[in-house]
């Protein structure tokens, strides 16, 4: 079968040579994008007298009985034909004949490539930015739900003062925003119209660039033919992107992890979201949240994948740009996956508030309080924080906590101690309290969910 671009070729190349330079078992994915954006050039070429109207008319005509096939998956892709762009093309001269050969004029297939994934890129990207909002108001509604629940707070895995469940999610919320931030202002980047740039150098014939990038709904053209033709960085800044997402689920899922296990029992995730042992019949096993876990490295993976495919590479278009696809495809799919399962998983939560609160009545994460009730009182902090830690050491050699301790042991390590201590060293009171900007007082918790709910 002799090549689209077979002109100056005396052999050709065996199956099994084609197959490996092939792309279309995995760029057919942008099958609308390529008609799409043949259909925006065509027109452009008929509007600047490049193309006769019946001409363009026919290659248009074409081009839509095969975005019509497209969306009811019936066209047949073939390896002979490589890639989606040359698929398309022999589809469309099967077609419409001879005249299918004009489509293209002006154009080459590295101006293609770079439209079609610019337009892919812009599509998906919008996507997750819906995806996180729909997250971020199940963290909110969560939240709502939870301002005056109170469990422990971690540094180190070590517990170190009580705090709202509430205010937890909410940190969750702000991460989610700026990833959401950060996917908009990327948008600027990818709605760049790369077609015209030709092969490498622009053309001769008289096109109309900004007309194309105004039929496709981008933004702007870029300003360089070999920019546009060998830039990458928007699909790097891309897999940057669902990097960081995917981190931040990642570190999610862990404590929903930790959080369901034996030793915490603060939340259940509900059967929906899990599964059971094969050997074991107790077990309910937190699978979709592992998963995530570790479909962060896939992710993480594409990223320095496409970093190290890009990093030698001479100007202009080379083949090994051919391996940008899958990595982002991959992303793609990974990442939309994981955050409607982790939606859906937030969704049916249960929440044990009774585990959650028992666990800070049995601690000294009121301890920080305690150093702190006596500063109120004139003691330098650093002496406070002396006089609690030997409290501390003394209930842990006796199994008892802060609030156990008798007024007498109190008196004994400090004058200052009055019986209002105990109130004041209630694990809500303590909470109740931190009502510093962005804290996890009661009251500054609700003023972050009011806020929060603008951002959605
Ligand atoms: N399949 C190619 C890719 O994905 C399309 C561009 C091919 N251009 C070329 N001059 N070989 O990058």
């Amino acid at each position: 079968m002799s090549k689209l671009w077979g002109g100056r070729f005396t052999q050709t190349a065996e199956q099994w040579v084609d197959e490996f330079g092939a792309s279309i078992s995995f760029d057919q994915q942008l099958v609308k994008e390529d008609i799409t954006g043949s259909i925006a050039h065509v027109t452009m070429l008929s509007k600047c007298g490049i193309l006769a109207e019946e001409e363009a008319e026919t290659i248009k005509k074409g081009l839509e009985t095969l975005l019509a096939k497209a969306e009811n998956n019936e066209l047949d892709f073939k390896v002979e034909y490589e890639d989606i762009h040359l698929n398309i093309e022999k589809m469309l001269t099967d077609e419409v004949g001879a005249v299918g050969g004009k489509l293209h004029t002006a154009r080459s297939r590295n101006d293609q490539v770079a439209t079609d994934i610019h337009l892919y890129m812009k599509k998906e990207v919008t996507s997750i930015i819906e995806q996180l909002n729909r997250l971020q108001s199940v963290l909110v509604q969560l939240a709502e739900k939870h301002v005056e629940t109170i469990f422990p707070g971690y540094t180190h895995l070590q517990r170190a003062q009580p705090i709202s469940f509430g205010h937890h999610l909410l940190a969750y919320f702000w991460m989610f925003e700026r990833d959401k931030e950060r996917l908009s202002e990327s948008l600027k980047r990818i709605n760049v119209s790369p077609l015209g740039a030709g092969a490498l150098s622009g053309t001769t014939f008289p096109i109309d660039r900004e007309l194309t990038a105004k039929l496709l709904d981008f933004g702007a053209v870029y300003k360089n033919s070999l920019d546009a033709v060998s830039d990458r960085d928007f699909l790097i800044e891309f897999c940057s992107n669902a990097s960081m997402i995917m981190m931040h689920l990642s570190r999610f899922c862990e404590e929903l992890i930790l959080w369901s296990s034996q030793e915490f029992q603060f939340v259940e995730i509900s059967d929906k979201y899990a599964t059971g042992s094969s050997m074991m019949p107790q077990k309910k096993n937190p699978d979709m949240a592992e998963l995530i876990r570790g479909k962060t490295g896939r992710v993480y993976g594409s990223l320095m994948t496409l970093l190290t495919v890009m990093k030698g590479l001479p100007l202009a278009y080379n083949k090994d740009m051919q391996e940008d696809k899958e990595p982002v495809f991959d992303s793609v799919k990974t990442l939309k996956g994981s955050l409607a399962i982790f939606t859906g998983m937030m969704e049916e939560i249960t929440v044990n508030k009774d585990k959650m609160e028992k666990a800070v009545s049995q601690d000294f994460s009121n301890a920080t309080e305690l150093a702190d009730y006596l500063v109120n009182k004139g003691i330098p902090f650093r002496e406070a924080h002396e006089i609690v830690g030997k409290l501390v050491l003394r209930c842990i050699e006796n199994h008892i906590y802060l609030l156990d301790l008798p007024m007498n042991i109190y008196k004994e390590a400090s004058s200052c101690f009055e019986e209002d201590v105990y109130d004041f060293l209630h694990p809500y009171k303590v909470v109740e309290r931190r009502n510093s900007l962005g804290g996890t007082g009661f009251s500054a918790v609700q003023a972050a969910i009011e806020e929060a709910k603008k951002r959605i």
